[in-house]
């Protein structure tokens, strides 16, 4: 069972290799690189793999997730953020690094069990049409939280050189939010993420995407990385206003 002491303090975490550890019988052949890599176009992606050290006890910290490794872990019982069910999350964890839309990290224990997990996903919805943008979600267990784990995952995984490529969106919005859980009120909770991602290269910006806009509390948070072309990002711009229907209306008139 997990230990949770009042105020728990983490390390940071030490990178163990920058060679991928590969689990028998996956190979990261181009044709598996999942599309955040390929959308990035840069190198071969490497599956890297760090050691946290918590008070709680040794987490190793692992990007890329390869499927057959996903499947091999269990979440840990307090891992239920957004579906209330940790077999539910871990079953979303394994389809998107086995559909390769996306990308999985995950802080693990010693014994196998999945404490965190930070995932990218294609972006949908408003953001639809846009290339190289990716969603971010982030969730520690609840038995595990405060321990700084998630600070040190979005830290690891910023790291990636194909991160560089990406542009990530950080949607906070109320209904996700585990206020019960972390004794937080929204305008707190969203201090929280603005704390959380701001180092992490994230700037906050405005939009009228329709469920960010619908609560004050709730906010967008932008990372865009270092080699994103500027095209990428004058058509984000664009899209943070201006609705995917006449994004479209917009172009076709452009192009006439
Ligand atoms: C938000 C969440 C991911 C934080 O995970 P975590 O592993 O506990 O976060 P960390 O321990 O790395 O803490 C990060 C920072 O937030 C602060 N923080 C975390 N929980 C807090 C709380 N309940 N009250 C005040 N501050 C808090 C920490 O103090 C830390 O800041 P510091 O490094 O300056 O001390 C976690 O609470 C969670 O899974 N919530 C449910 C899912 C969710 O809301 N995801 C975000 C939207 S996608």
């Amino acid at each position: 069972m997990a230990v949770r002491p009042s105020r728990c303090v983490s390390w940071p975490c030490r990178l163990l290799s920058d060679t991928p550890t590969r689990p028998t019988g996956w190979r990261l052949a181009r044709r598996n690189w999942p599309d955040v890599v390929l959308a990035a176009r840069g190198d071969e992606p490497v599956s890297r793999v760090a050691q946290l050290d918590t008070r709680c006890g040794r987490l190793f910290l692992r990007d890329l997730c390869p499927p057959p490794l996903l499947e091999s872990l269990q979440p840990d019982r307090g891992l239920a953020a957004f579906t209330r069910r940790p077999e539910r999350e871990h079953a979303i964890l394994q389809q998107v690094a086995e559909t390769g839309h996306g990308s999985v990290a995950i802080a693990r224990t010693e014994t196998g069990v999945i404490v965190a997990s930070l995932v990218l996903s294609t972006s949908v919805d408003w953001w639809r049409d846009l290339n190289g943008v990716y969603k971010l979600s982030i969730q520690t267990s609840r038995d595990w939280r405060r321990l700084g784990i998630v600070r040190q995952l979005v830290d690891f995984c910023v790291r990636a050189p194909w991160i560089e490529h990406l542009i990530l969106l950080a949607m906070g919005l109320d209904w996700h939010w585990d206020l019960q859980g972390t004794g937080l009120d929204a305008g707190g909770y969203s201090d929280l993420l603005r704390k959380l991602l701001l180092p992490a290269g994230f700037r906050e910006v405005h939009t009228s995407e329709p469920n960010v806009a619908l609560h004050a509390s709730n906010l967008l948070l932008v990372r865009v990385g270092a080699r994103v072309p500027p095209e990428r990002q004058a058509a984000l711009d664009e899209a943070l206003f201006i609705a995917p229907w006449q994004r479209r209306e917009i172009h076709i008139g452009r192009g006439a």
